[in-house]
Protein backbone atom coordinates (compact mmCIF):
# COMPACT_ATOMS: atom_id res chain seq x y z
CA UNK A 1 0.00 0.00 0.00
CA UNK A 2 2.92 2.65 1.18
CA UNK A 3 4.90 1.60 -2.14
CA UNK A 4 1.60 2.03 -4.35
CA UNK A 5 1.10 5.37 -2.84
CA UNK A 6 4.68 6.30 -2.83
CA UNK A 7 5.02 5.31 -6.56
CA UNK A 8 1.63 7.07 -7.52
CA UNK A 9 2.50 10.63 -5.74
CA UNK A 10 6.11 10.42 -6.90
CA UNK A 11 5.79 13.04 -9.81
CA UNK A 12 4.05 15.73 -7.22
CA UNK A 13 6.79 15.00 -4.26
CA UNK A 14 9.29 15.58 -6.88
CA UNK A 15 7.79 18.45 -8.36
CA UNK A 16 6.90 19.87 -4.41
CA UNK A 17 10.81 19.42 -3.04
CA UNK A 18 12.14 20.85 -6.28
CA UNK A 19 9.74 24.27 -5.73
CA UNK A 20 11.48 27.47 -3.81
CA UNK A 21 7.74 28.73 -2.96
CA UNK A 22 5.29 25.46 -2.73
CA UNK A 23 5.80 24.02 0.34
CA UNK A 24 5.47 27.58 2.29
CA UNK A 25 2.58 28.53 -0.64
CA UNK A 26 1.25 25.04 1.29
CA UNK A 27 1.78 25.29 4.84
CA UNK A 28 0.45 29.09 4.69
CA UNK A 29 -2.71 27.72 3.26
CA UNK A 30 -3.17 24.63 5.27
CA UNK A 31 -2.70 27.35 8.77
CA UNK A 32 -4.41 30.47 7.48
CA UNK A 33 -7.98 28.55 6.55
CA UNK A 34 -7.44 26.58 10.19
CA UNK A 35 -7.31 29.75 11.58
CA UNK A 36 -10.42 31.32 10.05
CA UNK A 37 -12.39 27.96 10.47
CA UNK A 38 -10.80 27.30 13.84
CA UNK A 39 -11.46 30.70 14.83
CA UNK A 40 -15.06 31.05 13.77
CA UNK A 41 -15.66 27.81 15.01
CA UNK A 42 -14.40 28.52 18.97
CA UNK A 43 -16.43 31.70 19.27
CA UNK A 44 -19.17 30.17 17.97
CA UNK A 45 -18.47 27.37 20.79
CA UNK A 46 -17.58 30.03 22.93
CA UNK A 47 -21.25 31.76 22.24
CA UNK A 48 -22.54 28.48 23.23
CA UNK A 49 -21.12 27.66 26.10
CA UNK A 50 -21.17 31.16 27.87
CA UNK A 51 -25.05 32.16 27.01
CA UNK A 52 -27.83 30.83 29.76
CA UNK A 53 -31.10 31.29 27.74
CA UNK A 54 -34.54 31.00 29.18
CA UNK A 55 -36.94 32.33 26.83
CA UNK A 56 -37.70 30.36 23.85
CA UNK A 57 -36.73 33.09 21.64
CA UNK A 58 -33.24 33.42 23.48
CA UNK A 59 -32.39 30.11 22.59
CA UNK A 60 -33.62 30.72 19.04
CA UNK A 61 -31.35 33.82 18.59
CA UNK A 62 -28.87 31.36 19.96
CA UNK A 63 -29.34 28.61 17.65
CA UNK A 64 -30.12 31.00 14.45
CA UNK A 65 -26.45 32.59 15.30
CA UNK A 66 -24.43 29.35 15.50
CA UNK A 67 -26.42 28.43 12.33
CA UNK A 68 -24.89 31.28 10.51
CA UNK A 69 -21.20 30.04 11.37
CA UNK A 70 -21.15 26.66 9.46
CA UNK A 71 -20.83 27.57 6.22
CA UNK A 72 -17.42 29.37 6.40
CA UNK A 73 -16.38 26.78 8.72
CA UNK A 74 -17.23 23.56 6.39
CA UNK A 75 -14.91 25.66 3.63
CA UNK A 76 -12.25 26.63 5.66
CA UNK A 77 -12.31 22.72 6.27
CA UNK A 78 -12.58 21.98 3.07
CA UNK A 79 -9.13 23.81 2.24
CA UNK A 80 -7.57 23.03 5.43
CA UNK A 81 -8.40 19.04 4.10
CA UNK A 82 -7.29 19.73 0.71
CA UNK A 83 -3.96 21.24 1.90
CA UNK A 84 -3.28 18.44 4.20
CA UNK A 85 -3.46 15.94 1.13
CA UNK A 86 -1.09 18.06 -0.62
CA UNK A 87 1.31 18.09 2.26
CA UNK A 88 0.66 14.44 3.01
CA UNK A 89 1.45 13.38 -0.37
CA UNK A 90 4.47 15.40 -0.97
CA UNK A 91 6.26 13.30 1.35
CA UNK A 92 4.23 10.19 2.11
CA UNK A 93 7.11 8.08 3.39
CA UNK A 94 7.58 10.13 6.36
CA UNK A 95 3.72 10.56 7.84
CA UNK A 96 2.16 7.22 6.76
CA UNK A 97 4.40 5.53 9.43
CA UNK A 98 3.97 8.64 12.20
CA UNK A 99 1.45 7.58 14.91
CA UNK A 100 0.89 11.19 15.37
CA UNK A 101 -0.09 11.73 11.62
CA UNK A 102 -3.14 8.99 12.38
CA UNK A 103 -3.88 10.48 15.89
CA UNK A 104 -4.45 13.55 14.26
CA UNK A 105 -6.50 11.84 11.46
CA UNK A 106 -8.71 10.39 14.36
CA UNK A 107 -9.03 13.47 16.37
CA UNK A 108 -10.32 15.07 12.71
CA UNK A 109 -12.69 12.10 12.04
CA UNK A 110 -14.11 13.02 15.39
CA UNK A 111 -14.46 16.58 14.90
CA UNK A 112 -15.81 16.48 12.04
CA UNK A 113 -18.90 13.65 13.16
CA UNK A 114 -19.16 15.98 16.11
CA UNK A 115 -19.87 18.62 13.89
CA UNK A 116 -22.35 17.18 11.91
CA UNK A 117 -24.32 16.00 14.94
CA UNK A 118 -24.06 19.23 16.36
CA UNK A 119 -25.93 20.74 12.69
CA UNK A 120 -28.57 17.67 13.29
CA UNK A 121 -28.85 18.89 17.18
CA UNK A 122 -28.91 22.80 15.89
CA UNK A 123 -31.89 22.20 13.86
CA UNK A 124 -33.71 20.57 16.12
CA UNK A 125 -33.35 23.14 18.51
CA UNK A 126 -34.35 25.41 15.86
CA UNK A 127 -37.22 23.72 14.76
CA UNK A 128 -38.69 23.40 18.52
CA UNK A 129 -37.53 27.29 19.55
CA UNK A 130 -39.66 28.24 16.34
CA UNK A 131 -42.52 26.29 17.32
CA UNK A 132 -42.48 28.05 21.58
CA UNK A 133 -41.28 31.27 20.65
CA UNK A 134 -44.07 32.53 22.27
CA UNK A 135 -43.52 30.70 25.26
CA UNK A 136 -42.07 32.66 28.48
CA UNK A 137 -39.93 29.71 29.80
CA UNK A 138 -38.79 27.11 26.81
CA UNK A 139 -39.90 23.41 27.93
CA UNK A 140 -37.51 20.37 27.10
CA UNK A 141 -37.75 20.03 23.92
CA UNK A 142 -35.82 23.28 23.22
CA UNK A 143 -33.83 22.98 26.80
CA UNK A 144 -32.75 19.44 25.82
CA UNK A 145 -30.96 19.96 22.91
CA UNK A 146 -29.71 22.90 23.73
CA UNK A 147 -27.55 20.83 26.99
CA UNK A 148 -26.16 18.28 24.02
CA UNK A 149 -25.13 21.67 22.41
CA UNK A 150 -23.37 22.59 25.12
CA UNK A 151 -21.34 18.98 24.89
CA UNK A 152 -20.66 19.02 21.17
CA UNK A 153 -19.50 22.49 21.38
CA UNK A 154 -16.68 21.22 24.31
CA UNK A 155 -15.63 19.04 22.22
CA UNK A 156 -15.26 20.92 18.96
CA UNK A 157 -13.37 23.32 21.49
CA UNK A 158 -11.15 20.21 22.41
CA UNK A 159 -11.32 19.05 18.76
CA UNK A 160 -10.09 21.62 17.43
CA UNK A 161 -6.60 22.50 20.25
CA UNK A 162 -5.77 18.64 19.57
CA UNK A 163 -5.50 18.84 15.83
CA UNK A 164 -3.17 21.85 16.10
CA UNK A 165 -1.47 20.95 19.01
CA UNK A 166 -0.58 17.33 17.09
CA UNK A 167 -0.24 19.33 13.29
CA UNK A 168 2.84 21.09 14.88
CA UNK A 169 4.20 18.01 16.03
CA UNK A 170 3.40 16.10 12.68
CA UNK A 171 4.98 19.44 10.83
CA UNK A 172 8.33 18.63 13.34
CA UNK A 173 8.86 14.43 13.18
C1 LIG B 1 -8.90 20.73 11.08
C2 LIG B 1 -8.00 20.15 10.36
C3 LIG B 1 -6.51 20.39 10.49
C4 LIG B 1 -5.81 21.23 11.30
C5 LIG B 1 -6.35 22.14 12.39
C6 LIG B 1 -4.39 21.06 10.97
C7 LIG B 1 -3.36 21.73 11.60
C8 LIG B 1 -2.02 21.67 11.23
C9 LIG B 1 -0.95 22.47 11.79
C10 LIG B 1 -1.13 23.54 12.87
C11 LIG B 1 0.19 22.11 11.17
C12 LIG B 1 1.62 22.65 11.48
C13 LIG B 1 2.04 23.67 10.50
C14 LIG B 1 3.49 24.03 10.79
O1 LIG B 1 3.86 24.19 11.94
O2 LIG B 1 4.25 24.15 9.83
C15 LIG B 1 -0.14 21.07 10.24
C16 LIG B 1 0.79 20.42 9.46
C17 LIG B 1 0.46 19.36 8.69
N1 LIG B 1 -0.81 18.88 8.42
FE1 LIG B 1 -2.54 19.53 9.18
N2 LIG B 1 -4.26 20.15 9.98
C18 LIG B 1 -5.52 19.71 9.66
C19 LIG B 1 -5.89 18.77 8.72
C20 LIG B 1 -4.95 18.03 8.04
C21 LIG B 1 -5.29 16.97 7.12
C22 LIG B 1 -6.71 16.52 6.76
C23 LIG B 1 -4.12 16.45 6.67
C24 LIG B 1 -3.85 15.33 5.70
C25 LIG B 1 -4.71 14.65 5.07
C26 LIG B 1 -3.04 17.22 7.31
C27 LIG B 1 -1.70 17.01 7.08
C28 LIG B 1 -0.68 17.80 7.60
C29 LIG B 1 0.72 17.57 7.32
C30 LIG B 1 1.30 16.47 6.45
C31 LIG B 1 1.45 18.56 8.00
C32 LIG B 1 2.98 18.75 8.06
C33 LIG B 1 3.44 19.55 6.89
C34 LIG B 1 4.94 19.67 6.84
O3 LIG B 1 5.53 20.11 7.79
O4 LIG B 1 5.50 19.35 5.80
N3 LIG B 1 -3.58 18.17 8.13
N4 LIG B 1 -1.50 20.83 10.28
Amino acid sequence: MLETLTTLTQPWADYYSASTWLPTAMIAMHVLALFVGGGIALGADRQVLRSRPSRSDAYLAAATDLHATHRIVIAALVITNLSGVALFTADVGTFWGSPVYWAKMATLAVLMLNGARMRSTEARLLASARNTVELAVAGPDVTEPYQSLRTHAWVSVLGWCTIVVLGVVVANI
